[in-house]
């Protein structure tokens, strides 16, 4: 496909957030925590499920294929954003900007259906605890795996399929500090209605779908629960309380994104921080200081790492 022969636009400006010194100097410190933290605290969790065996069970294996997926998610847009802060042109590459939304939203997409296969993984154990290990099996784990990342590549390819023929003829400004859709598609020389429409049926459906679903399934999780009120279900409701607000804070401002008729670009942005930065932060602290085995595992590591060190 030759991209140069239909696009006069090689490149794509963003505004950015603002021009005050002050406030840039604010954001890049504030993202430039946020980013490694989440990236050390994600890692951290891949770390300690990787080499404590104490972990080796079907619902750490999703969480640390979570983590993997988070620091992916949020070295797409966030690296790039945190250099652009203080330089006065803010400019991505025709390719760069596709290359991000080609991403994004795989892996958005493969994250969402990998919070659904989490969310399985707690119907099943909280459920059908006598047939846990026969049904979340080393084999199903991996179906999984391999299905979130297929759906999250089509789900993808689906959209851009289109958007990569779209013919890019002057204005080149993108209101934001990353590319995606809604606002690639603004500028294109061409009437884009019918492709709107279809990102937001693609983006919006499988965003609201997902979201629906999660939320049905632990509805009828926390019933479940409740009806059977035991020792182990205070364990079962902190796991549970655990898994809803990432749900929740996951799928809160992208379901605003693509659902949203038009956005006031404020929020937009506001939301649009929030999902880069905040959401894949919030996953290691949710998951790691609220599970308890989580904790004591990382510190037997710990444990184990300085033992090595002293006795080497
Ligand atoms: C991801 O899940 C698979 C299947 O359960 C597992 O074998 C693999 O170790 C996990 N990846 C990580 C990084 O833990």
């Amino acid at each position: 496909m030759d991209l140069t022969n239909h696009s006069i636009v090689s490149e794509f400006v963003f505004l950015g957030f603002t021009n005050s010194w002050d406030i840039q100097l604010l954001l890049f410190v504030f993202s430039f925590l946020f980013y490694s933290a989440s990236m050390m605290g994600n890692l951290v969790i891949v770390f300690t499920v990787t080499f404590d065996s104490h972990l080796h069970s079907p619902m750490y294996f999703l969480l640390a294929n979570l983590s993997v997926i988070d620091t992916v998610f949020c070295s797409i847009t966030a690296p790039k954003m945190i250099c652009d802060i203080f330089k006065k042109h803010k400019a991505i590459s025709f390719c760069g900007c596709i290359t991000q939304i080609f991403f994004s939203h795989a892996v958005g997409g493969t994250e969402m259906v990998l919070l659904i296969a989490m969310a399985f993984d707690r119907y099943v154990a909280i459920c059908k605890p006598l047939h846990y290990l026969t049904i979340m099996s080393p084999r199903m784990c991996l179906c999984f795996l391999v299905t979130s990342w297929i759906i999250g590549l089509i789900h993808s390819l689906v959209q851009l399929v289109f958007v990569i023929d779209l013919p890019f003829c002057g204005p080149n400004i993108l209101d934001s500090f990353y590319c995606d859709l809604p606002q690639l598609l603004r500028l294109a020389c061409t009437n884009t209605q019918e492709l709107e429409f279809m990102v937001t049926v693609n983006s919006g459906l499988i965003s609201v779908g997902s979201f629906v679903l999660l939320v049905m399934s632990y509805i009828f999780i926390l019933f479940t629960v409740w009806k059977h009120a035991s020792s182990a279900s205070s364990k079962a409701l902190s796991t549970l309380s655990a898994h809803i607000t990432v749900v929740v804070l996951f799928f809160g401002p992208l379901m605003f994104f693509y659902t949203w008729p038009s956005p006031t670009s404020h929020l937009d942005k506001f939301l649009a921080i929030f999902d880069a930065f905040i959401t894949p932060f919030l996953n290691p602290v949710i998951y790691t200081f609220r599970n308890k085995e989580m904790k004591v595992s990382m510190r037997r590591l710990c444990s184990h790492l300085v033992h090595y060190k002293s006795i080497s």
